[in-house]
């Protein structure tokens, strides 16, 4: 193919991706934009084909089917709770494959340019480390490893003393023809991915698949750099770049680090379990309670967490509201941006149950008017409702903004217990005059609430 012409090309593909990204920033334009960056996809990889002329079609299409297929299954199978494993599963394989392209250049017998050969080992330690860290996310979020964070002793030491030794190899790889050096390296990065993978609490996972999903993005554009590939070193900054932004907007949001997510052994396993924590007197309510504050409120605002993720009330929680729009009040949802376990996990399921996006307000936008709504109602959120971040220096929490839910002249909050969430602390806000706790799954209590609110 004419050069100018498949140049362009390329180029039209990196602007689908980044038109296609633009427009992920909006649930309205999400869905075409989701098309646009497959478009772009399919494009590079045909035009890949095409360009290149040096490929055997038949594993290709094999390869394409295969692929295809289990892709195609899994977005079907895989459920909304289980998608953090599947995105860290995806940024592994990412990152295999440019680790992969880079050890072919560098063994292929011939040794390549200074440059190119320093990009090849870059992308090997980084592609390789990717996977096998995400294999460690993978089976942290999904029970397969225990979630807390697993530390052995003298691990900093290991880890400065491993360090040393990627610098080391690496630089022997890429100065000299050494076949051998190139396989240390392949397993002092395996090495690396796992040793800095498993001491970080389960819980943390998600911001840890962020991370390493803009380290996939870092191996496959340094891979675009040992085959020339301009497409690939687009996609791949962007990938690296968007991940690195959202892992920063993840620990800002919980008032942590990056530093401290990554070494700070924070968070616990995530699945803290029923324990109750105090033995602090509560307002506890009933069903028809909270039903007939409810009905006779003006003003509602719904704060969903992780509880409402778990217990799968996205449709229970749209029909209660549904029911109370009937009868008039004002019902509007406040969408904290870590509530959940991973970015937009809210936004998302109550899209899944068709809630209105105007309905959706961010916490910047929402907060002020608690103090003039009626009733807040927190639905198995814990941690992004405690008012400890916001009044108690002495918090581990204290700084990470919350949903002042505790302004609005009622608050309910619905939860099976009295135990902690993510951050395993107590939270104030339970033993308030004004609230009122009905324990209970929060499927389970959404549903009998909109069969005992009165009808309009
Ligand atoms: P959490 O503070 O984790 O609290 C969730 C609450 O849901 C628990 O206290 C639990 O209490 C309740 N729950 C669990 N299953 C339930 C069910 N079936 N029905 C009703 N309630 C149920 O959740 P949050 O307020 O959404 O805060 C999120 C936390 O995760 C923050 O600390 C955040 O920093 C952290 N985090 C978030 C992310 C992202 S990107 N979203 C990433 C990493 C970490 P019971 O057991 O008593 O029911």
């Amino acid at each position: 193919m004419n050069e100018t012409i498949s140049t362009l090309l390329y180029l039209v593909s990196a602007s689908l991706f980044i038109l296609g990204l633009k427009r992920l920033s909006s649930p309205v334009t999400a869905r075409s934009g989701n098309l646009m960056g497959a478009a772009g996809m399919l494009l590079a990889v045909v035009l890949t084909l095409l360009d290149r002329g040096i490929v055997d079609y038949t594993a290709i299409i094999a390869g394409l089917l295969v692929g295809g297929a289990v892709g195609a299954l899994l977005a079907r199978r895989v459920a909304m709770t289980g998608m953090p494993q599947l995105v860290a599963a995806f940024n592994g394989f990412g990152g295999v494959a440019s680790g992969m392209v880079a050890v072919a250049e560098l063994s292929t017998g011939t040794h390549p340019p200074l440059e190119t050969a320093a990009a090849a080992a870059l992308s090997t330690v980084v592609g390789i480390a990717t996977f096998t860290g995400s294999l460690i996310a993978f089976g942290k979020l999904q029970g397969l490893l225990p979630g807390r964070p697993m530390l052995f002793k003298g691990q900093r030491v290991f880890d400065s003393v491993l360090a040393s030794g990627i610098v080391a190899v690496a630089v022997l790889t890429i100065m000299a023809d050494r076949p051998g050096a190139l396989w240390v390296l392949v397993v002092l990065a395996a090495v690396v991915g796992v040793t800095r993978t498993l001491p970080i609490g389960g819980a943390d996972m998600p911001v840890i698949v962020a991370f390493l999903n803009s380290m996939s993005g870092l191996a496959a554009a340094s891979t675009g750099f040992v085959i020339g590939s301009g497409a690939l070193i687009i996609s791949g900054a962007l990938v690296g770049a968007s991940g690195l932004v959202l892992t920063t907007i993840m620990s800002r949001a919980m008032n942590r680090s990056l530093l401290n997510v990554l070494f700070g052994a924070f968070g616990g396993n995530g699945d803290e379990g029923a324990r109750s924590t105090a033995a602090a007197p509560v307002r506890r309510a009933t069903v028809e309670d909270v039903a007939i504050t409810l009905a006779y409120a003006r003003s509602v605002i719904v704060v969903p967490g992780y509880g409402l993720a778990v217990a799968q009330a996205q449709y229970s929680t749209r029909d209660l509201a549904d029911r109370l729009a009937e009868r008039g009040v004002d019902v509007r949802y406040a969408i904290h941006p870590v509530a959940g376990r991973m970015p937009g996990h809210m936004n998302v399921l109550l899209a899944e149950a068709d809630v209105p996006y105007e309905q959706l307000l961010d916490l910047d936008e929402i907060n002020e008017d608690f103090p003039r709504t009626d009733v807040a109602l927190v639905v198995g959120a814990n941690d992004v409702v405690n008012p400890s971040a916001r009044d108690d220096p002495s918090s581990p929490i204290y700084g990470m903004p919350i949903l002042d839910v505790d302004q609005a002249v009622t608050t309910i909050v619905i939860k099976r217990s009295l135990s902690p969430g993510f951050a395993g602390i107590d939270n104030p806000l339970f033993y308030r005059d004004a609230t009122l706790m009905l324990f209970a799954d929060a499927k389970a209590a959404l549903d009998e609430l909109s069969k005992a609110v009165p009808e309009a």
